[in-house]
């Protein structure tokens, strides 16, 4: 939430942080802006813009950037004032000397603004951030570092900072607490950013920055110490896999469609080196130290929010067939405000594709400090969550840009399928019953791809739909969870209000809703609850409604009852998540599409959220 970037180096910086701005904007685009150290001047030039990336681009025509090697870069996600230019950032003291860029929350900003008001500061934004900017300057004797460290430590709240000073070109300092912020370095010149996909272009030896630390940075060096204390850490650099061909569209209109048509290829790098054929189950490696803690665990919780807590949902049915454990699952924001019953014996599974979500990250720490075990389900290796967890299962997705996540749901619900068979392997299942199981999964990504070119159908459905209101998502058992992801998916980048619901629960409520301008679109493969959604449909049609199934192929009845079917290949019931939401992917992406609507980059959201 938020994009930051920062460089200092030999090359022209303003290149290079838009460059990584672009690449960040996923993370917020609300307002973008820039402040440079001007080469010839030594003063901070600042442009910023509501609006998106482009249109701070088209500010530069009258606006000029100066000659620069040393800048600051942000693309906002508003919390606190509404997205206007003066609110961007970045944001400066009284005297344009000092220039800052933030993504966090100053919850104590009251006060602090208060206080300096009354030492004659004049603000100009409604923002939080404004008053790092002046608290800074406050502490200010012409010591960047001990300004910038007695500035935080009166700060409550959630950071991660780069700042300028206009008295000191050759540096630029970054502190973080909350907020992730990675370094990366190479000949001559330091990037500073909010994730590693504004760094890749330039470099793969990356540094990230640990909460509590503050980095003092040159063009060739970086000494690292802590809020707290001025004693030097190791500045321990690590090297990334991310390519810069993962985080490009690579032909396709939009990363959300690239990320749907990567799904046979993610979910195989999600299997890759797990499926243990001659044991019948699979190998986790990550968590091999924990795995006892998991098979003599009085209870699991997994935590998690948004698409990655409706593939926590199939996690708990995948795991409780499987296994005698009694598996719970929490919204993460909800998990820390209400007393969640924690043994020494419980496990708490953290899920997140980024590993940087304020409000998991929160559950995760709650968790631990009530002395669960706590693994972790990450994509973002190296994120916060995957480093605070006790060990944890990566879901090797690959870098998911699009703010409406798909591939990563998909690799959490693979993740979920190895470990539930790994523990299963320790209580219900037999050895056929892994192995068949193992097989099975080594077909979906062959299924997913027959989904995917097989989409006319999906095409004709949003063209009669794409301008309807309100849609109802049904299902039943493992595909109740995929109910609640499509509707949001569809909510999230076409803004047509979805509800996904139990199919039977329809009765209690909205079935009021049902007429035919209202579509429900159904869940109803061949599996156990066939007969039973078979009659939630003769509801919903006798009420006029315009029902699109989900159906798998060589279903025979479906085609009479219903007005459109999409059919989906075979799989075992508790595997058909993983094929069942591929439909309702491309049915969001097409009607967002239809609709004009910016699918990457829908209105008000964002795709990491690190604020609580
Ligand atoms: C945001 C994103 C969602 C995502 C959720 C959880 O709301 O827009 O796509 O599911 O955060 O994110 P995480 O990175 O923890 O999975």
């Amino acid at each position: 939430m938020c994009g930051i970037v920062g460089y200092i180096g030999n090359k022209d910086s303003l290149s290079i942080l838009m460059d990584g701005l672009k690449r960040l904007e996923y993370r917020g685009y609300d307002s973008s802006g820039v402040s440079l150290i001007c080469r010839e001047t030594s003063k901070i030039k600042t442009i910023k813009k509501a609006g998106k990336i482009k249109d701070l681009e088209e500010l530069f025509k009258t606006n000029k950037p100066c000659k620069s090697n040393v800048g600051i870069a942000h693309t906002r996600w508003a919390t606190h004032g509404e997205p206007n230019d003066i609110n961007a950032h970045p944001h400066n003291d009284c005297f344009n000397k000092i220039s800052l860029v933030h993504n966090g929350i100053i919850e104590n900003y009251r006060t602090l603004k208060n206080y300096l008001i009354q030492k004659g500061h004049t603000f100009v934004s409604d923002t939080d951030t404004e008053v790092l900017a002046h608290l800074i300057e406050h502490f200010y004797k012409g010591d960047p570092m001990v300004a910038v460290k007695k500035a935080l430590n009166r700060v409550d709240g959630t950071y991660g900072i780069v700042v300028l000073f206009s008295e000191h070109p050759d540096i630029v300092i970054a502190a973080r607490k909350g907020s992730p912020l990675v370094i990366g370095k190479s000949d001559n010149q330091m990037i500073i950013a909010s994730d590693a996909s504004a760094i890749i272009a330039h470099t793969n030896q990356v540094l990230y920055m640990q909460d509590g630390d503050v980095a003092y940075i040159t063009k060739n060096d970086i000494e690292l110490s802590t809020v707290e204390s001025n004693d030097a850490l190791d500045a321990e650099f690590v090297e990334i896999e991310m390519t810069l061909s993962q985080i490009e569209k690579g032909g396709y209109e939009h990363f959300m469609l690239k990320e749907i048509f990567e799904q046979p290829d993610s979910l195989r790098d999600t299997m890759t080196g797990r499926l243990d054929k001659e044991n019948g189950t699979a190998r986790l490696n990550g968590i091999k130290d924990y795995f006892k803690n998991l098979t003599d665990a009085d209870r699991i919780i997994i935590t998690a929010c948004g698409t990655s807590w409706h593939a926590s949902l199939i996690g708990k049915y995948l795991i409780e067939s499987y296994t005698n454990i009694p598996v719970e699952v929490d919204y993460a924001s909800e998990f820390r405000y209400r007393n969640p019953i924690i043994t020494e014996r419980t496990v708490l599974i953290v899920v997140s594709q980024s590993g940087e979500t304020a409000d998991t990250l929160a559950a995760l720490r709650e968790g631990k400090s009530k002395g669960a075990t706590v693994l972790g389900i990450c994509n973002v290796v190296g994120s916060t969550i995957a480093r605070e967890t006790d060990a944890g299962i990566y879901t090797h997705a690959g870098p998911e840009i699009g703010v409406a996540s798909t591939k990563a749901f998909t690799a959490q619900v693979m993740a979920f399928i190895l470990l539930s068979i790994a523990l299963g392997r320790k209580k219900l299942l037999s050895f056929d019953q892994g192995l068949s199981l193992i097989k099975e999964i080594e077909q979906l990504p062959s299924k997913i791809s027959e989904i995917l070119h097989d989409k006319n159908k999906i095409d004709s459905i949003c063209r009669k739909s794409y301008k309807k209101k309100n849609f109802l998502y049904l299902g039943r058992g493992f595909n109740f969870p995929v109910a609640l992801e499509g509707a949001l998916k569809l909510k999230e980048i076409s803004y047509i209000h979805a509800e996904g619901y139990p199919a039977a629960e329809m009765k209690h409520g909205p079935i009021a809703l049902i007429d035919e301008n209202m579509p429900a679109l159904v869940i109803a493969l061949k599996d156990s609850i066939y007969e039973k959604i078979i009659s939630n449909i003769k509801e919903i049609k006798a009420r006029k409604g315009y029902v699109i199934a989900i159906a798998n192929k060589g279903d025979k009845i479906l085609k009479d009852i219903v007005d459109d079917v999409i059919y989906i290949p075979e799989t075992k019931e508790e595997f058909s998540p993983i094929l069942s939401v591929i439909p309702l992917q491309l049915i969001a992406y097409k009607i967002a599409v239809m609709r004009g609507l910016d699918v990457d980059m829908p209105r008000n959201l964002a795709k990491s959220v690190t604020v609580e």
